[in-house]
């Protein structure tokens, strides 16, 4: 892996991808990106029983603040990620202690093993490019999305109208769809896949991320 590790603002750990030539989350604080970006914006502690879709999974830190936050009855999850290098840092911020959640236990044995289930919880990680793993994935799945590739310049792949329609496909009606950017080719795409869009509260940069609904 020659990925470096970084410290962001809300010293939370992300990393340096030389491949993109990207941090895998904001510098202004990985934590509370995780946190005010994703699962706040889904409303994740209003759920009983929720299924989650994380795309691209990474360090798995979207999933984790939403396991963190989750008092209800049942949470479902499924991850897709291409590389294994990042997940395999997982075990290693578990290990020297500064995976920045509460569920470190899960999230390693999802690092290891590929999945974590308890009486609450059950996540599955499916490694492989998205396009092709969100194929194997059932229609109508899913109540909460959350979408954070890196950038629309760098993995423009992840952010077409193609891919928005897969999405919207796995979908429950009514289901939500977070996402970091609010980039006209972005939101354009997922009205054209069928989303309603909205505004997110801006977090450490003055523009706001995008929802999506499944109407
Ligand atoms: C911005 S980072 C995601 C950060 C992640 N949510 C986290 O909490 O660490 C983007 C992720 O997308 C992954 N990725 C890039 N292309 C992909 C593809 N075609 N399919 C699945 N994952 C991909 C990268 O390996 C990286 O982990």
């Amino acid at each position: 892996m020659t990925d470096k590790k970084v410290l962001t603002k809300d010293n939370s750990p992300t990393f340096h991808s030389s491949e993109y030539d990207e941090t895998y989350h904001s510098t202004s604080g990985a934590l509370e990106e995780a946190n005010k970006k994703y699962s706040d914006v889904v409303g994740i502690e209003k759920y009983d029983s929720v299924s989650v879709l994380d795309l691209c999974f990474g360090l798995g830190y979207n999933t984790a603040a939403a396991l963190d936050k989750f008092t209800g009855s049942r949470m479902t999850v499924v991850g897709l990620e291409s590389y294994q290098g990042i997940v395999d840092e997982i075990i290693n911020l578990c290990d020297s202690g500064e995976y920045p959640f509460q569920c470190e236990y899960a999230m390693e044995h999802v690092a290891r093993e590929g999945r974590y289930s308890d009486k609450t919880v059950s996540v599955e990680l499916k490694m492989g490019d998205a396009r092709e793993t969100i194929k194997e994935l059932k229609d109508s799945s899913f109540d909460v999305v959350f979408h954070d590739p890196f950038s629309p310049q760098k993995c423009p792949e992840l952010w077409t109208e193609e891919f928005f329609k897969e999405v919207y496909r796995v979908m429950k009606k009514g289901g939500k769809l977070a996402t970091y950017s609010c980039a006209r080719v972005v939101r354009d795409n997922l009205k054209a896949a069928g989303f309603e869009v909205t505004d997110t509260k801006p977090v450490g940069r003055r523009a706001p991320g995008t929802m999506g609904v499944k109407k």
